[in-house]
């Protein structure tokens, strides 16, 4: 196997498909020896700097760099010199300016992680833990992790993205790797004025009811809807919510038998997905979760070879 290397993390557009084959392969080799890597980035330090909730990707995140031996530092914007009127960019160059070789960033707003690249000094590595509604390219990483880990030919099968895909940064960065990648189908499914926009919705079959879209699909990822994010869309309350668009043990009957059921999470059961499934047989919620330590790790390990 041929060992990633990377400078950063920013997205799935300007990450090489080589690399994201061989981080792919990292991530499945981590899996199954995480005991091999033990220490393997001894000295090493990391900081989280967290402009926005979050319980999956900053712990496992950091529960990687632990694995590894590195150090880590948290900081949420909330309780720092930001909730004082401290800039990105000044927050930015005053942590880099303590020596950390990764800072991984998650911001609400779209696309501040390259214009940070003017602050990241020689050797630094800055990493992408979610930017507004644009990217969210280590969690992508995870999702075809396990995808893989039940369907050996990407080619042969077809994916469904249900739900809020408006303001999901996870299907940005999933339709962009699942293409890259050379996915059989893909579908997306949206009520209306939650659709993806034009430039994700040309790489897929789009549809508007999800008992149609959930059709012999193998995996039907699922999402919450991003209610913080609302500006002006009506959207049906939890209820009705979940009789026109919840993943019902019925409505997931549609969909090959044999298919996957996934959610990067955070779930609002009873809305997006209905509690039997999200704990059924066919969910692959919790092994996501597991495998974005496993993929964190092989990002952490690109990062630092060789410095
Ligand atoms: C998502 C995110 O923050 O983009 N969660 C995650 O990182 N696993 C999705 C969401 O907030 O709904």
């Amino acid at each position: 196997m041929r060992h990633p290397r990377l400078e950063h993390f920013l997205d799935i557009d300007s990450t090489p498909v080589s690399e994201l084959g061989a981080l792919l392969d990292l991530g499945l080799e981590v899996l199954a020896a995480p005991e091999r890597y033990r220490g393997a980035c001894r000295d090493q330090l990391m900081v989280n700097l967290f402009y926005e909730p979050s319980t999956r990707t900053r712990v496992s995140f950091e529960i990687a760099a632990l694995h590894l031996g590195m150090q880590v530092v948290n900081v949420a914007a909330s309780g720092s010199s930001v909730a004082k009127g401290e800039s990105l960019r000044d927050t930015y160059a005053t942590l880099q300016a303590m020596g950390p070789q990764v800072i991984v960033l998650r911001h609400p707003e779209n696309d501040v992680h390259h214009s940070l690249l003017d602050l990241t000094p020689p050797g630094a590595h800055l990493v992408n833990a979610g930017d507004g509604s644009r990217a969210h390219p280590s969690q992508a990483l995870l999702d075809v992790l396990t995808i893989r880990r039940h369907f050996d030919d990407l080619s042969a099968i077809s994916v469904l993205v249900a739900g809020d895909l408006h303001h999901s940064r996870v299907t940005r960065s999933g339709v962009a790797l699942l293409k890259k990648l050379g996915v059989g189908e893909l579908r997306l499914a949206s009520p209306a004025g939650l659709g993806a926009g034009d430039r994700v919705a040309k790489n897929a079959r789009v549809f508007d009811d999800l008992d149609r879209a959930i059709e012999g699909v193998d995996v039907v990822m699922m999402l919450r809807v991003q209610r913080e994010r609302l500006a002006g869309v009506e959207v049906p309350g939890d209820a009705a919510y979940h009789r026109a668009w919840g993943l019902t043990p019925e409505r997931l009957a549609r969909a090959r038998p044999g298919a996957i059921v996934m959610h990067p999470g955070p779930m609002n059961r009873g809305v997006e997905i209905a509690p039997e499934v999200a704990d059924g047989p066919q969910s692959v919620i919790l092994e996501q979760v597991r495998n974005g330590v496993y993929l964190r790790m092989a990002i952490l390990l690109a990062l630092l070879a060789g410095d």
